[in-house]
């Protein structure tokens, strides 16, 4: 087994060479950038990711900007990303940060730790890449590394396996060159060391690696199996009135939590159904509709199968008053408000 002096220099060496150093987060560095490129980075592709980054850099550049924002305009930059529990903790740190901390973003692990929607990964990673501070990271892509390398067929998923690859990641962070080391394993895990079909023969560390030596790396790590995700379906009303459509505002708790939707209801759209929901909603009594394509969206814990249905309203209803909780949106002079993706995709097709 070589040292962790040996494993590191390989890995910066490297680097040197074939790590990433283009990306927009890695530019003019601050740890406010590097915070916001690691909680898109989450869940989502770099290649996702840019466009999204460099619209929000754009309209917040620093914290006091977002601090400052209202929370429908954050969550209309992040329209699309997905898991929007993301955004919202984002909005609350920055107000956190700017009463509590004085404007100045911390640069303690404990501290970072507190803040909302940053875990022990994320504030390593923000010490790592933005302060040159040696913390530890154990993102997915670490973990893969990490467990290839000392060949652990274990099921990383459990608490104790994931102890010790927290402790393997602190025994190898270096004390010097923390943030290239940092981006190094992420690169290496995004580029070479990837699911399914790694790419060992170029790995400056495959000489040595466990996984390597009993040809499994294409097998590891290992998790226990997910069990199989339950599909729901669920009936989304376009109401229609003019160029306008009804939108709700969905509570901030929740899937989609505190962005604007269509009216829905579960199940499938079923002429009696439609009706009963248009008189408890609207008040209307409809005899005309339209069933529209029909798709699948997939949420973390299930799939939802969509059947979106177009109801025209001669006129609007006398209970559709606007208020924080029920909008008309005008589909030709749309504002600047929070969509989920299917959501989006439903009244792009409608135009
Ligand atoms: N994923 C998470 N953080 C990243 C980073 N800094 N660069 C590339 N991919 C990442």
């Amino acid at each position: 087994m070589i040292s962790d002096k040996q494993f590191q220099n390989r890995l910066l060496t490297w680097f040197d060479q074939h790590g990433r150093k283009h990306l927009p987060w890695q530019q003019n560095k601050t740890a406010y950038r590097v915070w916001i490129s690691e909680i898109m980075l989450q869940q989502t592709q770099v290649n996702t990711v840019i466009p999204y980054y460099q619209r929000f850099m754009q309209r917040f550049p620093d914290l006091s900007s977002l601090a400052q924002a209202e929370p429908d305009e954050v969550l209309h930059l992040w329209a699309g990303l997905g898991y929007y529990s993301r955004a919202r903790n984002l909005h609350r740190a920055a107000q956190l940060i700017m009463q509590n901390h004085q404007g100045e973003f911390p640069a303690s692990l404990a501290i970072l730790q507190k803040l909302p929607g940053i875990g022990q990964s994320t504030a390593g990673a923000i010490l790592a890449l933005a302060f040159n501070q040696p913390a530890a990271i154990l993102d997915g892509n670490v973990k893969r590394v990490l467990a290839r390398f000392h060949g652990i067929t274990d099921f990383i998923n459990e608490k104790s396996v994931e102890n010790r690859l927290w402790e393997l990641a602190a025994h190898y962070t270096p004390k010097k060159c923390v943030a290239d080391y940092t981006q190094a394993m992420m690169d290496l895990g995004a580029t070479l060391c990837i699911r399914g079909k790694p790419a060992c023969e170029r790995c400056p560390l495959s000489e040595d690696c466990l996984a390597r030596q009993q040809n499994i790396a294409a097998l590891l790590p290992r998790k226990k199996a997910a069990r199989e995700l339950a599909v729901r379906t669920a009936t989304f009303v376009v109401f229609k009135m003019q160029a306008s459509i009804l939108l709700h505002k969905r509570p901030d708790k929740g899937i989609w939590g505190g962005l604007w939707s269509l009216p829905e209801f579960a199940g499938e759209p079923e002429k009696k159904r439609i009706q009963i929901f248009c008189r408890e909603q609207l008040q209307v009594k409809i005899n005309d509709y339209q069933i529209l394509e029909t798709f699948r969206h997939s949420f973390t814990h299930y799939h939802l199968d969509i059947f979106p249905i177009l109801i025209p309203l001669k006129k609007k209803p006398p209970v559709a008053i606007e208020d924080s909780a029920q909008i008309w949106y005008n589909l030709q002079q749309p504002k600047a408000i929070g969509l989920p993706k299917p959501i989006q995709s439903i009244v792009r097709n409608l135009s």
